[in-house]
């Protein structure tokens, strides 16, 4: 285990570096359950993370050495259990930028979270919300970042990319961590000053597919529509012909 502490927001910020675990976020998430003594900002990362957990049950697979793959414990009291999304997209629009500013390529969101080149994934963010009653406790919120691999498991490798196949050139991944996790402080002080509404434009000014028809799934239906938007409760608003319908994450895929 290897600490290393940066300054910024999450002051004198703790980054506990792992050689080999299963998961950041279960690591994590655990540490909270046994009730240890964590800042926020604490950041744990995996060298070699063999057993990442991807949204809705997926797994998410990381060469060891070649990617980022971190756990960020951010404790958002100020938000409402309700306002959950606003974090999500917070939290994307971080990362967006930041790639935007390594890579100098367009970067796109995915709706809810997912982070786009062109048509290749590049990260995933996986936000789990750990909530006491009606109120939020703290937020474990997991990034993978593809950044110096460059082969992937055949069943994703025609949709992934990572900083790499962009740049052409290897990146040092633990140096990347400070300047990613600005752009998060950035994004967060904006939250905790109540500015929703600039962070939410921002956000939906980076959806992948934004103002343009293309196909989606709806209860195993091939469609066809318009993305118009999100809502603040973070519902995707797709527009079929001047008609416009409302989905949550469950309601809707894209088809890529
Ligand atoms: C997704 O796109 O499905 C979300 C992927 C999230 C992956 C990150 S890697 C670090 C953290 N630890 C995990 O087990 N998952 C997240």
């Amino acid at each position: 285990m290897q600490s290393n502490t940066f300054s910024g927001l999450f002051e004198g910020q703790n980054v506990i570096t792992l050689q080999r675990i299963p998961s950041t976020n279960e690591y994590l998430k655990e540490a909270l359950s046994k009730s240890t003594p964590l800042p926020e900002g604490t950041v744990i990362m995996a060298v070699d993370q063999h057993d990442g957990r991807g949204q809705k049950g997926t797994v998410w697979q990381s060469e060891p050495g070649k990617n980022l793959t971190f756990s960020l414990l951010l404790t958002p009291l100020f938000l409402d259990p309700k306002q959950q999304f606003i974090l999500t997209a917070a939290i994307s629009l971080a990362v967006v930028r930041w790639l935007e500013e390594l890579t100098h390529v367009a970067v796109t969101i995915k709706w809810p979270n997912d982070i786009y080149v062109g048509d290749r994934k590049i990260g995933g963010i996986l936000i789990e919300n750990i909530l006491k009653g009606k109120t939020w406790k703290s937020a474990v919120v997991g990034i993978g970042i593809n950044v110096n691999q460059t082969e992937f498991p055949a069943a994703i490798r025609q949709r992934a990319t990572s900083v790499k196949q962009i740049l052409h050139r290897d990146c040092p991944v633990p140096e990347l961590l400070p300047d990613l996790c600005k752009h998060i402080e950035r994004e967060y002080i904006a939250l905790k000053t109540s500015r929703f509404d600039t962070v939410l434009t921002a956000y939906k000014q980076r959806l992948y597919g934004l103002g343009e028809l293309r196909p989606y799934l709806v209860e195993g239906i091939h469609v066809s529509g318009i993305l118009r938007g999100v809502s603040e409760t973070g519902r995707l608003h797709i527009d079929f012909n001047g008609h416009v319908v409302d989905f949550d994450i469950k309601e809707i895929a894209f088809v890529i």
